[in-house]
């Protein structure tokens, strides 16, 4: 019985991390392309062909419901793949909707129209893809109305988080949001709308100050999944779990340790 989670790279395993928490009866299978990371600066069909092309792998190693746990394979490929028409008994979910749920404070899976809302000036921190494909914005019409949002593409965080230098995506997360402020000045809510930035995520606030609310999907789509198993409870699938790789297993385990702060051998996929 295994919940697939895939990610272009290490980013998903934010969300692997706080699923395990929430759900720690179930098993999940990790998928990272990290051969093919980053997808962010990929064209949408090239990202669509990629996605399918791993979740259609973790639904052979028995995952029934696969989480595409990054946004930017959830805004290029999501929608397309559903509306392809999926194998019997398959099922794949995204990662925005729980946290436009959360945003909007609506109930999980709650598709009431679009209404007022709390929040009204949100700032957006994502891939260059993702930004590009507005599928944010799109998803959130149809929950809220009267938002302002404005979004940030920031380019080359996801290279420097794949290569562990911390150091590289402090610099480029501080002079994004810098950028954001230019043209946004005093946004609410700001959303990590990219799976690698929660370990990001205490440089986002301290640039951003403490009265800017940060939100971050590990949690949110933790919730949202143990919601969705509730109501589905033949999605566990009959495969076993454990963590795979497109690129070097080795090099993406010692990767992996060092965000999660624990052990997590990966195999070649
Ligand atoms: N974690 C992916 C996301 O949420 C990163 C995308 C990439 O590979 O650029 O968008």
């Amino acid at each position: 019985m295994a919940v697939g989670i895939f990610d272009s790279g290490l980013g998903g395993l934010t969300v692997l991390d706080a699923a395990q928490r929430r759900l720690p009866d179930v098993d999940f299978l990790y998928y990272g392309d990290n051969a093919r990371a980053p997808y962010g600066v990929r064209d949408a069909d090239d990202v669509y062909q990629l996605t399918k092309s791993a979740v259609h792998d973790m639904w052979d190693k028995g995952c029934d419901l696969v989480i595409l746990a990054c946004n930017t394979a959830s805004a290029a490929a999501l929608r397309r793949m559903q509306e392809g028409g999926l194998p019997q008994g398959k099922r794949v979910l995204g990662v925005f909707v729980p946290l436009i749920e959360a945003l909007t404070e609506r109930q999980w899976g709650d598709n009431s129209p679009p209404r007022e809302v709390e929040v009204k000036h949100v700032a957006l921190f994502a891939t260059p893809a993702t930004v590009a494909s507005r599928a944010f914005q799109r998803e959130l019409a149809f929950r809220a109305i009267g938002v302002d949002v404005e979004a940030q593409a920031c380019g080359g965080v996801v290279d420097a988080i794949e290569d562990g230098d911390m150091i590289l995506a402090e610099a480029l997360v501080r002079s994004h949001v810098d950028a954001l402020k230019r043209k946004m000045p005093h946004p609410q809510a700001a959303i990590l709308g990219c799976t690698h930035y929660p370990l990001m995520e205490q440089t986002f606030q301290k640039a951003l100050g403490p009265d800017v609310q940060v939100f971050s999907q590990g949690s949110l789509v933790a919730d949202s999944l143990a919601d969705y198993l509730t109501r589905h409870p033949g999605m566990h699938g009959d495969g076993e779990g454990g963590f795979f790789t497109t690129g070097d297993p080795s090099r993406v385990s010692d990767r992996a340790a060092q965000f999660l702060r624990r052990e997590i051998t990966f195999q070649a996929a």
